[in-house]
C-alpha cells in the first residue's frame, strides 16, 4: 500500500512537472494536433506585409497578412513574429477580433478563434521594437487545409531587416518657403469612378455621386485632415453626410493659417468633373488640402493632404496632379457603399482603403488577386498667374486677407464668384442667429418592378435624406414616391354555364338530332382559355313509328 502510493505521488509529481515545463516550451504551432500530417512547401498559402516594405523602422506600425491563394480558403492558422534566434520580436496584434486572437499554445502568436469561418485572408499589426539595432523580423505562419497543415516553407515565411538608421542630417527640417510672390491657382478635380474603372458593387442608378468639394490653401499651422489623424468634426461631417458646412467653419477658426477656401458643388450622379475653383498660395501659405466623398458610402473620402506648391528655389509649382485612392474618415464601420450607418465607437483614425484593408470580400476594394486599386479620380493644379510682392511682406498676420468684422476671414473678396456658393456662406436664422442647414437628399433612385406581374399596379422609387434640415432650413421631400403601373392584360378563363338538357329528339320516327345549349358566364381575358362551344348537336333515333 505504501509503495503503490508512493508510486502515485511520484507519477502525480512527474505529471505537474510535465506540466510546468510544457508552459515554458514557449510556442506550439503544430496545426494538426500532432496526428495530421504536415505538407511540404507553401501550397499557395503566404504572409504579406502591405506596401511590401523592404525594412521596417524602428516603432513603426505595419499590416501583416496571412493568406490565401483564392479559390483556396483556410479556417485555423498561427502566425508569430520572431527574431533570428527564434525569440518573440516586436508585438504582433490583433485587427479583427471575430476572426483572430493571442493565441494560447503559443503566447506571443496570433491564431484562429474558436468561431472558425473560411477566409482567405486575415490581417494583423505589428509594431517594430523602437530600439535601434534590434535586428531582423521573421514573421512566420502555419495554415491548415483539410487534413493537411503547411509551415514556415516557401511564402509562409517574409523577414525584414531594420532600415539603415536615419543620420541627423538627413532629417529633413519643416519645409521653409522662401518665394516673396503670391500665386494664384486653378484647382480642379476630375472624376474616375465608374461602373467601368469600378465594378465591383458599383452603386449604379442608386445615386452615386461626389459630395460638395472643399479645400483650403494653408500654412503648416493647420491641417485639415491626415493620414493616422482622427478626423475633426468637419471631416465627418463631409465623409458621412457629404456635407462641407462644418468643415467650412472649422476653417473660419483658423483665420490667419488659412488663405483661401474654395468649394464647387458635388456631381450626382458621379459622373464628370469639378473644374475652375480659383486659389491662391503665399510664403506662409504655401500648401493645399481639399476632400470630397464618395456617395453613397458610409465615410469614404478621396482628397489630398498638406500638399506643398512652394519649391526650394523660392518660386511656385507651375502644375501638379494627384492621383485619389479611397480614404477610410474611421468614423462609421460600414464595409460596402450602401452599408447602413454603423457609428464606430471609439473612433478610429484616418487610413486608406486598400485591396486587401479592410480585408472583407464585402469591401468593394477587396481583391486579392491584385493589390492594385484604381485611382477614383484625379486633382489638378496648375498655376495661373505669379504676383511679385516684397520679400519683407508678411503675409497673415497683419494682412488684407485675413481679418474682417464677419468673421469671414480667409475667403478672399472675389474668390466667391468663381466657386459654387449655394450654401456659402452659410444662412442665419433670423431668430435664433443659428447657421440654417437646408434637407438635403440623395438623387431618387431608378423605379422599381411594378408590384403586379399583370394589369394595374404601383412601381416605387426611393431617395435617402444625405443632411437632415437645421434651424428652420428647407425641410426634407418625400423619401419614397409611387406611380401607376400597367402591365399586361391578367389573363383570365372563359367560364360558361352547365348545359342544358338535351332537346327532344327532331323527328318522332327514324334517325334525328337533339340540341343542347349553355351560355357564357365570363368571357375571357388575355391569354386566358378561350371559350367553348355554346351549342352542341347529336344523332338520335326516334322509335315511335
Ligand atoms: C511566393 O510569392 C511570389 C509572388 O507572389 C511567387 O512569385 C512565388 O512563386 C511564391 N513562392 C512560392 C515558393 O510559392
Ligand atoms: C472631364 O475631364 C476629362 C479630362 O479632361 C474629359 O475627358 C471629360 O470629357 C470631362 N467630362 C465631362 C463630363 O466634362
Ligand atoms: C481584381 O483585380 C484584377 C486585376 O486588376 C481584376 O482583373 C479582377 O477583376 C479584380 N477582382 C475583383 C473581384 O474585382
Ligand atoms: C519692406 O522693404 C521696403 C524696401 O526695402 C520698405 O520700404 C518697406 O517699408 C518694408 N516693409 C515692411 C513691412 O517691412
Amino acid at each position: 500500500m505504501w509503495i503503490i502510493r508512493s508510486i502515485y505521488l511520484l507519477l502525480l509529481g512527474l505529471l505537474v512537472f510535465t506540466i510546468k515545463e510544457s508552459d515554458a516550451v514557449s510556442c506550439n504551432r503544430d496545426l494538426g494536433g500532432g496526428s495530421l500530417p504536415r505538407i511540404q512547401g507553401d501550397n499557395g498559402y503566404r504572409v504579406r506585409i502591405t506596401g511590401q516594405p523592404e525594412f521596417y523602422n524602428p516603432g513603426d506600425t505595419y499590416q501583416v497578412l496571412v493568406q490565401s491563394t483564392p479559390p483556396l480558403s483556410f479556417k485555423q492558422f498561427v502566425l508569430v513574429a520572431e527574431n533570428d534566434a527564434g525569440e518573440p520580436f516586436g508585438e504582433l496584434s490583433i485587427l479583427d477580433t471575430r476572426q483572430s486572437q493571442m493565441a494560447e499554445d503559443c503566447p506571443h502568436g496570433v491564431t484562429h478563434t474558436s468561431h472558425i469561418a473560411s477566409k482567405t485572408s486575415v490581417t494583423f499589426q505589428w509594431l517594430a521594437p523602437s530600439e535601434t539595432g534590434a535586428g531582423c523580423v521573421t514573421f512566420k505562419a502555419s495554415v491548415m487545409h483539410r487534413k493537411v497543415w503547411f509551415m514556415d516553407e516557401g511564402n509562409l515565411s517574409t523577414r525584414l531587416c531594420e532600415g539603415e538608421p536615419v543620420t541627423e542630417e538627413e532629417v529633413t527640417p519643416a519645409f521653409e518657403c522662401c518665394a516673396c510672390s503670391v500665386a494664384e491657382y486653378d484647382f480642379s478635380f476630375y472624376g474616375q469612378w465608374t461602373v467601368q474603372t469600378h465594378p465591383k458593387d458599383y452603386p449604379s442608378g442608386r445615386g452615386n455621386h461626389w459630395s460638395d468639394l472643399i479645400g483650403a490653401t494653408h500654412s503648416s499651422g493647420y491641417t485639415m485632415w491626415e493620414d493616422g489623424s482622427y478626423a475633426s468634426d468637419g471631416v465627418k461631417q463631409l465623409a458621412q453626410y457629404g456635407s462641407p458646412v462644418s468643415l467650412q467653419k472649422e476653417m473660419r477658426l483658423q483665420g490667419s493659417t488659412i488663405r483661401s477656401v474654395f468649394k464647387h458643388r458635388g456631381l450626382w450622379p458621379a459622373v464628370g468633373n469639378m473644374t475652375n475653383m480659383l486659389m491662391e498660395v503665399d510664403r506662409r501659405r504655401h500648401m493645399v488640402s481639399a476632400l470630397t466623398m464618395i456617395g453613397p458610402s458610409p465615410d469614404w473620402l478621396v482628397g489630398i493632404s498638406n500638399e506643398n506648391l512652394c519649391t526650394a528655389d523660392c518660386g511656385w509649382v507651375e502644375s501638379a496632379e494627384f492621383d485619389l485612392l479611397p480614404w477610410d474618415a474611421g468614423t462609421d464601420s460600414g464595409i460596402s457603399y450602401m452599408s447602413r450607418n454603423a457609428p464606430t465607437n471609439p473612433q478610429e483614425k484616418m487610413h486608406r482603403l486598400t485591396a486587401t484593408f479592410p480585408d472583407n470580400v464585402m469591401s468593394p476594394f477587396f481583391n486579392t488577386t491584385d493589390g492594385e486599386l484604381q485611382p477614383m479620380g484625379k486633382i489638378v493644379v496648375r498655376r495661373l498667374s505669379v504676383m511679385e510682392a516684397p520679400c519683407n511682406a508678411t503675409y497673415g498676420e497683419t494682412g488684407a486677407h485675413d481679418t474682417g468684422d464677419s468673421g469671414e476671414t480667409m475667403v478672399k473678396p472675389g474668390m466667391d464668384k468663381h466657386m459654387d456658393t449655394t450654401d456659402m456662406p452659410p444662412k442665419k436664422n433670423m431668430v435664433t442667429g443659428r447657421y440654417v442647414v437646408d434637407c438635403m437628399m440623395s438623387e431618387w433612385s431608378d423605379w422599381g418592378e411594378c408590384s403586379k406581374s399583370c394589369g394595374k399596379g404601383r412601381m416605387v422609387r426611393t431617395r435617402m435624406v444625405k443632411v437632415r434640415a437645421k434651424n428652420g432650413g428647407e425641410s426634407c421631400g418625400p423619401r419614397k414616391e409611387s406611380k401607376k403601373c400597367m402591365m399586361e392584360v391578367c389573363p383570365r378563363d372563359c367560364m360558361m354555364m352547365p348545359w342544358s338538357d338535351w332537346s327532344e329528339c327532331s323527328v318522332s320516327c327514324g334517325e334525328g338530332v337533339q340540341i343542347r345549349t349553355r351560355t357564357m358566364k365570363r368571357r375571357s381575358k388575355g391569354s386566358g382559355e378561350p371559350c367553348g362551344d355554346r351549342k352542341e348537336m347529336r344523332v338520335c333515333e326516334a322509335t315511335a313509328c
